[in-house]
């Protein structure tokens, strides 16, 4: 379309009309901040909001990136459109009237303008005959339908402007066209009927159906769903896409949500028409359904500007299509939820009921309790995991480990990301909290090797807690005198995966595996292969002392009894040196756990162990490398090289191991 230039007084009243937080908050979530909203900026990549936007100067700024302007710089710049191309669209939004510079083309605009008004009257109209209809004899059977199947009252149906579409071939056809002289094309244009394929006439959309009309959130009637009142297929025939009606963008009774939406800060999302009638019907009015659709981030932000601190429910039925089709029906907001923009719960109602059939039953108040208590996003996807698993079954765990991982390394939120690790771990722990900080370390460790993948869209994305795991593993710059490319070659990104040398978890590790050799008899072979396949040795000192007793006690072919007494001896006869090995010795009801899990524990273990090894020589050889000079000592600087690179690469090779082994298992 070829953009007439416009009036000056048409942009003025265009400026003075479409409010600026309106206008951004469609494209930004936007939280109250003093007088003013902040958000993350949309021109660049940020994790903390420095996007702000001033209701009273009608201006945005960015201290991030220096974007800034008005509303209508916004839109150009966020669309690569043209100045006049955003007027236009903002004055048909915003009901200003367009004047051009030139008259001629004044009309033009004018009849593209009016075409919306006049399919909103003709919608208006279509409600009000269907809503008739409904009262007289041809509505019978769906009024019965309406009282005895879906217990609605005389007044829900008349709020919601219910009604009932005859079984004629032409009755809204020539209500419309000949009564009401609108024409055909726009009937038509209306998605309210369609031409014959003979080419004479037209023929109504909407035939025998109980009719549902769906208003913007001004409350005009854009579309309409047709329910049909038997078998018939489709159960709902819904307007196609028009001018006015786009399934994508509208939220089902929005108009009448929106208000208790704002009030209680929290909007419950449902997928049926019939679901988010019987909410309000009930009083619970800060419902809206999106009409059996995934949710676009469209119709997310519709519903975010309302409500401040972003608290969305879903409440979807939870059918045999299970978790997959659910996660589906989030659609976009996921990736808000793991950038924790929105705090999205999930209420799943008992037997796998959708809102409208549990209300049946009379369960208001379970209902409101229930949505009370839904489960936060994240927690329910972990739930699932786990549900009807068991994590003594090494397959099953190996498969929820996975999964976990899969779903953990989506989170780009940091403090998310530790609370959703610390959490899985625990889980995983099955109420051992000795092994809790070991398994968490595990966890933590998948995730960053996850976001190392090459296929990862980008790292610098990723939470804080993951980029600075992913730094330590990039060797520094070397200084300037050296050779380049050895620089390069050593510089370039890495997939292995830094374990942080943490005593206590080494601790923990050979502690592990110290009780499983001592209480356990018939894992003693399993312990002695893990160390030696991994050339590894207890690194604390009063664990190497026992290790040593225990292979001079020639402990392989001592029965269990013997074996802890002697050592107990010895022990004792080291006055007080070895007392801190003493609680190896016990087994309690949790360490007893270790013992039954043995062989998960001991890869698990010896994994760690060796990590923490590995990279201790890595950054060793990297640091001495580092400070010698090629051009002076070139023969050792080449075996530094060489001795950080072949670290790296068991490293990497470790991580690879790691994400198939037992080791994922605990
Ligand atoms: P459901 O199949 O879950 O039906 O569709 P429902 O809402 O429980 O329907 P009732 O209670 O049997 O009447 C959920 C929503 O998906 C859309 C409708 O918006 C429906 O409310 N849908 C479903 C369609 O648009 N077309 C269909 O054929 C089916
Ligand atoms: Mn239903």
């Amino acid at each position: 379309m070829q953009i007439p230039r416009l009036h000056p007084d048409t942009i003025e009243e265009v400026k003075q009309r479409a409010d600026i937080v309106d206008v951004i908050s469609e494209h930004v979530v936007l939280r109250k901040r003093g007088k003013d909203f902040v958000g993350l900026c949309p021109f660049h990549d940020e994790k903390t909001p420095s996007f702000s936007v001033s209701p009273s100067k009608q201006m945005y700024y960015c201290f991030g990136c220096g974007a800034g302007g008005n509303t209508i710089k916004f839109l150009m710049d966020l669309g690569k459109r043209a100045f006049s191309e955003v007027v236009l669209e903002l004055a048909r939004r915003y009901q200003v009237q367009v004047q051009t510079l030139e008259p001629e083309q004044r009309q033009e605009l004018q009849r593209q303008l009016s075409l919306r008004e006049q399919l909103y009257e003709i919608m208006a109209i279509a409600a009000q005959f269907y809503q008739y209809t409904l009262r007289h004899a041809q509505g019978q059977s769906a009024q019965t339908y309406l009282q005895s199947e879906r217990q609605l009252s005389q007044e829900t149906i008349q709020q919601f402007g219910l009604g009932y579409a005859p079984v004629g071939w032409e009755t809204l056809y020539r209500y419309l066209v000949i009564d009401k002289q609108k024409p055909a094309q726009l009937v038509e244009q209306a998605g309210l009927i369609l031409p014959r394929k003979t080419g004479d006439g037209y023929y109504d959309r909407f035939r025998d159906r109980l009719m549902i009309p769906i208003h913007d959130i001004q409350g005009r009637v854009i579309g309409f769903g047709g329910r049909s009142l038997g078998d018939e297929q489709p159960k709902y025939l819904n307007s196609p896409e028009t001018e006015l009606f786009s399934k994508g963008k509208v939220l089902f009774a929005i108009d009448r949500a929106k208000t208790a939406i704002s009030q209680q800060d929290r909007a419950v999302v449902v997928e049926g028409y019939f679901d988010a009638i019987a909410l309000h019907a009930v009083g619970i009015t800060n419902v809206v359904a999106s009409l059996g659709t995934a949710l676009s981030l469209d119709q997310v932000r519709q519903l975010l500007r309302y409500t401040e601190s972003k608290q969305l429910v879903f409440n979807f039925d939870a059918d045999a299509a299970g978790t997959k089709a659910s996660i589906r029906a989030i659609g976009e907001i996921a990736n808000l939820a793991y950038r924790g923009e929105v705090q999205l719960r999930i209420l799943n109602l008992p037997e796998g009921k959708d809102a409208d059939e549990f209300l049946r039953h009379g369960n208001v108040e379970q209902y409101r309790q229930l949505l009370l208590d839904a489960p936060l996003w994240l927690d329910w996807q972990i739930q699932q995991l786990l549900a009807g698993k068991d994590l003594k079954q090494a397959n099953q765990s190996q498969q929820i480990v996975v999964a976990m991982v899969k779903l953990l390394s989506q989170i780009t939120d940091d403090n998310q990301l530790t609370h959703y690790i610390q959490y899985c771990a625990e889980l995983l722990s099955q109420g051992d909290s000795r092994l809790v900080p070991l398994l968490a370390d595990n966890l933590l460790n998948q995730v960053v090797r996850q976001w190392a993948l090459p296929n990862q869209d980008d790292s610098r994305a990723a939470p804080l807690l993951i980029q600075r795991r992913l730094q330590q593993h990039r060797p520094k710059p070397r200084p300037a005198h050296q050779h380049a490319k050895r620089v390069e070659a050593a510089v370039k990104p890495t997939s292995t995966l830094p374990v942080a040398p943490e005593r206590d978890l080494l601790k923990t590790a050979e502690a592990l595996l110290l009780r499983i050799y001592l209480h356990c008899p018939e894992q003693r072979q399993g312990v002695i292969n893990a160390l030696q396949e991994r050339d590894l040795e207890f690194s604390l000192s009063h664990h190497r002392f026992l290790w040593q007793q225990i292979l001079a006690l020639g402990a392989l072919q001592e029965i269990q009894v013997d074996l802890i007494s002697s050592l107990q001896n010895w022990c004792l006869e080291s006055e007080g040196q070895l007392d801190q090995v003493f609680y190896l010795f016990h087994l309690d009801e949790k360490t007893q756990q270790d013992i039954l899990r043995a062989p998960l524990i001991i890869q698990a273990a010896a994994a760690s162990m060796e990590r923490v090894m590995c990279e201790k020589r890595y950054r060793h050889f990297l640091e001495l490398w580092e400070k010698t000079d090629p051009a002076t000592e070139p023969e050792q600087a080449e075996f530094y090289y060489q001795s950080f690179s072949k670290e790296r690469r068991r490293l990497q090779k470790l991580d690879l191991e790691r994400q198939f082994s037992p080791a994922d298992l605990v």
